[in-house]
């Protein structure tokens, strides 16, 4: 099986230590495909809108952003980090996923996000974990993808991993054990279920790009969804 990490900071803290509790079991079992921002992608997205008009590859950014995209859609499981920094997600992985709004079900999600799983790991030293998770999860289900796992740790002590109360490392290590085990288990050979939530948000915009491709079928989205088949009767999660 195929795993991509998203890492939402380069540092090697809390976020990183968690994220490495959660592939220990999968190292030497799974291709783990590691991307580190904002190495992986350093550069804010200008406002262009090429990817969206005129294709991704136009994007300034395509040499970074095309390495991820190829590696999202090849892989079987995503899992996202980022600590919270001011109550959100880092500004590294906000320019990320601003770079990938032209995958949002809108424009032209990837079929194969539909049946994928996610995971989404984040901490911080009191408050700001859930609402990071959140800013990641609202592009993962907007990229079709039904079957998002979120973990948030709260430190609530020191912010250095190995200073930290051994009762919390402990329940944090616990925690995240879980998760993985749970995420080892998957037979990764079936589809994850698609949410009715997710066919809703499907249908709405298939809506909206029939209406958009009758009206300008030279559209980059229009014509895509129409090569699709998803104007008529073909769905992304049915194979
Ligand atoms: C710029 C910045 C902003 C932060 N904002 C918050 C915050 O809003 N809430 C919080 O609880 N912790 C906040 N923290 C603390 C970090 O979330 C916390 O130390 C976390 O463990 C850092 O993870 P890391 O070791 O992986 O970098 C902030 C830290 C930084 C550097």
């Amino acid at each position: 099986m195929k795993i991509i990490v998203i890492n939402g900071t380069e540092k090697q803290g809390v976020t990183y230590r968690l994220k490495e509790i959660f592939l220990e079991q999968f190292r030497g079992k799974a291709d783990v495909r590691e991307f580190y921002l904002p190495k992986a992608c350093p550069a804010f997205c200008s406002g262009c809108a090429n990817c969206i008009i005129k294709g991704e590859h136009r994007c300034k950014d395509a040499e970074y952003i095309q390495k991820i995209t190829s590696s999202l859609v090849e892989s079987d499981l995503i899992l996202m980090t980022s600590p919270a920094y001011v109550m959100h997600a880092t500004g590294s992985m906000k320019a990320l996923l601003d770079h990938l709004a032209y995958l949002w079900m809108p424009h032209r999600p990837a079929s194969e996000m539909f049946t994928k799983r996610a995971v989404i790991l984040t901490q911080c030293l009191g408050a700001g974990a859930k609402s990071a998770a959140k800013d990641i999860k609202h592009s993962l289900s907007w990229w079709g993808i039904s079957q998002i796992t979120v973990f948030t740790g709260r430190l609530m002590g020191d912010i250095v991993w190995e200073k930290l109360a051994e009762k919390k490392r402990r329940e944090l290590t616990e925690k995240v054990r879980r998760l993985s085990d749970k995420f080892f288990s998957i037979d990764y050979e079936k589809p994850a279920r698609v949410r009715g939530s997710t066919r809703i948000k499907f249908l709405f915009c298939r809506m909206l790009q029939k209406a958009l491709y009758e009206n300008d079928p030279e559209s980059l989205d229009g014509k895509y969804w129409a090569k699709m088949g998803w104007l008529g009767r073909a769905r992304p999660w049915k194979k």
